[in-house]
């Protein structure tokens, strides 16, 4: 038997192998390069990202999952099935494959129909899938137990998940469509009003990613490039970490404010444990500069973030996947 867990994040796709050595076998970029009318795929993952706003007329870069939700169905399952040939998957083999697949927390009826569709139309047979918090809160190394609420937000490029959950199940939890996406649109925005610089998405997400900092201390610079707003001519600018804090921040304070909801909701002792434990904080997000300290500040609780806060839902998938018990207990809740 051949055991993944799949990780198809708006921005980026992670697998996992858990039957040969064990870890993340791929972390692509969630994008198709297409061309023509017909739309044949021309470049899928990295080198398709590599065109974001580059291509000429007859390319079209097309992110089939967008804040979650699957926008290009025939688009996704290519992307997808080209990402499982690269982990080793081949068509042949995926009657034997077991695979755990993610799902924003909450997910509507019509959305998982939407996931189940893709798996199908990739020929994945067997598939269990599992809401983000508990793979977020699994692989950054929380025990879930029936009697100790863990508190999980889950930060990626289009979707956040907020939860406060046991193994029993989700307490209460939520996911919304914010995430780096809405902060790099905000930096295009900004650098073109304040700067009077046209900048392309992929410098925004490099400016967030270079520089981004919730730091007071933060002082990074970079140069962006783009054209100018009033001549239309190639121009330049530095740029400093604290001119872009804001673009980061006015997000974060957003998911916040969900968050808020999510704790209100608590009955008494899951408040407590929460107090006690605080906020496992994961997805790419986490990785930018002064954001878990932020939160931290702002909620009043010690906030953690494992080494590698991006792939904690996929390693997460992927434990439930090594695990025979875990993978029993997961899909009798969710046959539930
Ligand atoms: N080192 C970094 N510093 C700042 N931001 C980063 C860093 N690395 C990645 N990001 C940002 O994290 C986001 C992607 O995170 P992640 O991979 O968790 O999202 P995803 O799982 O693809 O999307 P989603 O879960 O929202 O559907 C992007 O906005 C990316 O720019
Ligand atoms: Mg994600």
């Amino acid at each position: 038997m051949i055991k993944i867990a799949i990780d198809l994040g708006s921005s980026m796709t992670k697998i996992y192998r858990a039957d040969s050595g064990n870890g993340v076998a791929l972390a692509e970029p969630s994008c198709v390069a297409v061309s023509g009318l017909e739309r044949s795929v021309k470049a899928v993952g990295k080198d398709a990202k590599k065109l974001v706003g580059k291509t000429a007329e007859f390319t079209q870069i097309v992110f089939p999952v967008h804040e979650g939700e699957i926008v290009d169905g025939k688009l996704a399952a290519e992307m997808l099935k080209e990402f499982l040939s690269r982990v080793g998957v081949q068509s042949r083999m995926l009657k034997r494959v077991q695979t755990v697949f993610a799902v924003p927390c909450g997910a509507s009826q019509s959305l998982l129909e939407d996931y189940r569709l893709l798996a199908e139309e990739c020929g994945l047979k067997k598939v269990l899938f599992v809401e983000v918090p508990y793979l977020s809160a699994l692989g950054s190394d929380l025990v879930l137990s029936e009697s100790n609420p863990v508190f999980t937000m889950d930060i990626g490029g289009g979707v956040t998940n907020v939860a406060v959950l046991s193994l029993g199940g989700i307490i209460a939890g939520l996911s919304m469509n914010l995430g780096g996406h809405n902060m790099d649109a905000n930096i295009i925005e900004k650098m073109a009003r304040q700067n009077g610089l046209n900048i392309g998405d992929l410098t925004a997400e490099r400016i967030k990613t270079e520089i981004g900092s919730l730091s007071e201390k933060a002082r990074a610079s970079t140069v962006a490039q783009g054209s100018s707003v009033e001549t239309f001519y190639p121009a330049s600018i530095a740029v400093q970490s604290a001119e872009i804090a804001d673009c980061i921040r006015v997000y974060i304070d957003k998911i916040l404010e969900y968050a808020g909801m999510v704790l209100n909701q608590l009955p008494a002792e899951v408040a407590a444990a929460v107090n006690k434990n605080g906020l496992c904080l994961s997805g790419g997000i986490a990785k930018i500069d002064g954001v878990a300290e932020y939160i931290s500040g702002r909620i009043g609780m010690d906030v953690h973030v494992t080494d590698e806060p991006q792939f904690a839902v996929v390693l997460g998938g992927g434990m439930i996947a090594r695990d025979q018990r875990l993978y029993n207990t997961f899909a009798k809740k969710y046959a539930e």
